[in-house]
């Protein structure tokens, strides 16, 4: 399994590399969550039945590359012990920095309207996994001379939240080039065409204009729908220079969009993608 390659100038004085993936989906569970959850786990393995070759693969590609792991979300398919554990092991064992998807803090998946309330009731055992604030936080990457500022946001839900356009806004202030990591991909007319054509539905994009979601049934366009943070968040993303780059998934599928002229890289659809910013 071979790593697709992009690369993206922003101008820096050396490039700086990255491994971007996104939407594992670890289907692991056992009776430890009780038979419904074994359940669930082998509905959900039909839909993703190379998710740990994945994830292992990944993992060997950045021992090898030596390279981290920039993964934006549904690393795991469903909340369950043995899927923590493994989402644990895999981070103590790899240099993973993680925005999280709707997946990661799905109980039972679509069994209930996700929203924060929802989240909250899985969001402390799935933090423990990881070691960056899965919900918004930055790391900084240097090569030499050369930094880049990455922004993990969890916008899984469609939406962002006053605190992350202010969170975003204070790491812009420190004056390196930015990319926002996130798992819903915002809104271009063509990707929105294009994913919309394949899911025949609607399209999995956050901050879609109201006018294109109007035919969405009921519940797609209550979760999709923009609300005013977003709409703001979207704004901001697009007037500001110093994000140079979107890393996103949450379509399953490998695809170079663009948002307000600068590129947003969709993955998911191959093991990962290495980024080279140079
Ligand atoms: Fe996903």
């Amino acid at each position: 399994m071979q790593p697709i390659h992009t690369s993206i100038e922003i101008g820096l004085p050396a490039p700086i590399r990255v491994l971007h993936a996104s939407d594992t989906h670890l289907t692991h569970a056992d009776a430890r969550d009780g038979q419904r959850k074994v359940d669930l786990a082998a509905s959900r393995l039909r839909g993703f039945p190379d998710a740990d070759a994945r994830l292992a693969e990944l993992g060997r590609l950045s021992h090898q590359l030596g390279l981290p792991i920039m993964h934006t979300g549904d690393l795991i398919d469903f909340v369950s012990l043995a899927n923590l554990e493994a989402a644990k092991a895999f981070a103590d064992s790899h240099d993973i920095f993680m925005a999280t998807g709707n997946h990661e803090f799905s109980l039972y998946v679509g069994e209930a309207w996700e929203d924060a309330d929802y989240r909250n009731q899985s969001l402390a055992a799935v933090q423990a996994c990881y070691k960056n604030d899965i919900r918004m936080s930055s790391r900084i990457i240097k090569n030499g001379d050369a930094a880049v500022n990455f922004v993990a946001l969890d916008n899984g839900y469609y939406y962002f939240e006053p605190r992350q356009l202010a969170f975003l806004k204070e790491q812009v202030a420190l004056g390196l080039p930015v990319v926002l990591m996130i798992h819903t991909p915002l809104y271009e007319r063509k990707l929105y065409d294009d994913a919309r054509a394949r899911s025949g539905s609607c399209a999995y994009l956050a901050g879609v204009p109201d006018e294109l979601i109007a035919d969405y049934d009921p519940y797609r366009y209550r979760q999709q729908k923009t609300d005013a943070t977003t709409a703001e968040f979207l704004e901001y993303v697009a007037g500001e220079p110093a994000i140079k780059c979107i890393l996103a998934g949450h379509l399953h599928v490998d695809y170079d969009s663009t948002f307000a002229g600068r590129p947003q890289l969709i993955s998911g659809g191959s093991v990962a993608r290495v980024v080279e910013f140079c």
